[in-house]
């Protein structure tokens, strides 16, 4: 059966408000990690987003927080070399990870992240939801499909955000809607539901917030 995969409802007033308050409180860089035994004690529910170098992983952090700098985002791809801890209020982390498929740099650095990151999502048990972040312009791409199928393996629910829908016209956008929807068909620790963002004008940020806050 293929399932429709729509883009998220908006949701109630109530939930947007609770994701509102929990993003207005305290959002605190905690930590980079550089090997798994660099992790903080896995004490509290976490968030982390996942993608492609260049998606928009650090920019999406800085829009929910509401704060430029804090995640670096750059335009050099491969700017989050680390996986960064923020603390978010004091029962959950967001956590930023370097991007996956990039590969102008040394071979030996790339597979060490690689590893690092491939560890970070099929052993963390207290990641509770992984955003993974598919660019607008592009939709799903093998590396794309690799995580989500890592993330089916360790059984941890993942869920699709597109990214920099500023830069797309509408047809573009449906037609990359189009290939992640039959991506998301072939994995089935996808959440159904897609969430389209823009952290350049906003789009989805509030929605984001609400569905993290909504989560325990
Ligand atoms: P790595 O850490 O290298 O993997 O990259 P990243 O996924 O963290 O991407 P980052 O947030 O650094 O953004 C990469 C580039 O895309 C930057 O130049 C951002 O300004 C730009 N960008 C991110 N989000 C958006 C968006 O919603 N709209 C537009 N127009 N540009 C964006
Ligand atoms: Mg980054």
């Amino acid at each position: 059966m293929q399932l429709p995969f729509p883009e998220v409802e908006t949701p109630s007033d109530a939930a947007l408000e609770t994701g509102r308050k929990l993003f207005a409180g305290p959002c605190d860089f905690l930590k980079g990690v550089v090997a798994m035994s660099g992790m903080p004690p896995a004490d509290r529910i976490e968030f982390c987003f996942a993608g492609r170098s260049n998606v928009g992983k650090s920019s999406l952090i800085n829009a929910l927080t509401g704060r430029k700098g804090l995640a670096r985002a750059s335009n050099t791809p491969g700017r989050t070399q680390e996986i960064n801890f923020f603390g978010l209020g004091d029962e959950r982390y967001l956590v930023d990870l370097p991007g996956y498929g990039f590969a102008n740099a040394p071979v030996a650095v790339v597979e060490k992240w690689q590893r690092l990151l491939k560890s970070y999502l099929s052993g963390r048990p207290t990641l509770r939801r992984a955003f993974v972040l598919i660019d607008a312009r592009h939709g799903v791409k093998p590396v794309d499909e690799e995580i989500m199928s890592l993330l089916d393996k360790s059984a941890v629910a993942f869920q699709a955000v597109l990214t920099k829908t500023d830069k797309v016209r509408k047809s573009e956008l449906d037609a990359s809607l189009t290939k992640t929807r039959a991506a998301l068909n072939r994995h089935p620790a996808a959440y159904p539901e897609i969430v389209l963002t823009s952290s350049e004008k906003g789009d989805g940020i509030e929605t984001l917030r609400a569905i993290i806050a909504a989560l325990d």
